[in-house]
């Protein structure tokens, strides 16, 4: 599936507007292979045809973003960042949260630390969020996981389900997922302690991730945290926050 230009810089507007993912020259590739798959499951043969659907069908342009967006993640990635996490963070937001192995991370690494926060967890993809609520992972998704953690938190599958891991009860209990586009969606009214939003920035340009982390900023509560992705900044950026460390910020107290 070879796209032309004017096909590509159609599709590519289209998926920058509804999902901030800016996808420059470098991602033709990968926008035409994602967009062969959604053509293949629609029986449709036409880009053009396929555009006029999108413009029409929410449902099938939540599955075209959900085709177009990356959701590499894995358990305790970049777990340094859990040093941040105390017993007065009692709700936690992680708003771009994959298929769940950081939220599940996440609450993991509290109940380890004597608490258990109510933790949100959403993303823009349906089809990431339906595995993460499941919790339900390959097993050799068992390697990221330290092995005392693997035996306390999570069961290993029999009959149908060899070969899978599931998150045990008490720590699934912690999460509640929903679907959230980070550049469309009002934050939630709640105030959070702390929110992840990371590996995701990367893939937004300048204007989108000012728009974004502005936003957090209104559903955080003062001195509270926002916590990016290792390979992330927020120099550069227009931001209200104040610089702890390295994919570290903080809302000042006393702010609202
Ligand atoms: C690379 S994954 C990062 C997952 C996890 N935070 C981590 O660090 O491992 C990026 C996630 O961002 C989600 N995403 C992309 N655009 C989004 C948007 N506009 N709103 C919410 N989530 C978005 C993708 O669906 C994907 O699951």
């Amino acid at each position: 599936m070879a796209l032309t230009r004017k096909e590509f810089l159609k599709l590519s507007s289209l998926v920058y507007k509804q999902s901030g993912i800016n996808l420059h020259e470098g991602k033709k590739h990968l926008l035409e292979a994602r967009l062969g798959k959604r053509l293949r499951a629609t029986g449709i043969s036409s880009v053009r045809q396929y555009l006029k659907l999108i413009e029409q069908d929410k449902t099938e342009l939540t599955h075209f973003l959900d085709a177009v967006s990356t959701n590499h993640t894995y358990f305790f990635r970049e777990s340094r960042h859990f040093e941040c996490l105390r017993p007065e963070h009692v709700s936690i937001w992680c708003a771009a949260c994959s298929s769940g192995e950081e939220p599940y991370s996440v609450a993991i690494d509290c109940l380890e630390k004597g608490f258990r926060p109510a933790i949100l967890a959403t993303d823009i993809s349906t089809k990431v969020l339906k595995e993460a609520q499941e919790g339900i992972y390959p097993i050799e998704k068992a390697k990221e996981v330290p092995l005392n953690l693997m035996k306390k938190y999570f069961k290993r599958g029999v009959g149908k389900w060899e070969g899978y891991i599931k998150i045990k009860q008490e720590v699934r209990e912690m999460v509640t997922f929903k679907r959230f586009n980070l550049l469309k969606g009002h934050p939630p009214r709640e105030k959070f302690h702390v929110i992840f939003c990371r590996n995701v920035l990367i893939y937004f340009d300048r204007s989108a991730k000012e728009r974004v982390v502005n936003n957090l900023y209104q559903a955080l509560k003062p001195d509270g945290y926002l916590i990016i992705g290792g390979a992330e900044t927020l120099s550069g950026i227009n931001h209200p926050y104040k610089y702890i460390k390295p994919s570290i910020y903080q809302k000042p107290s006393g702010r609202y």
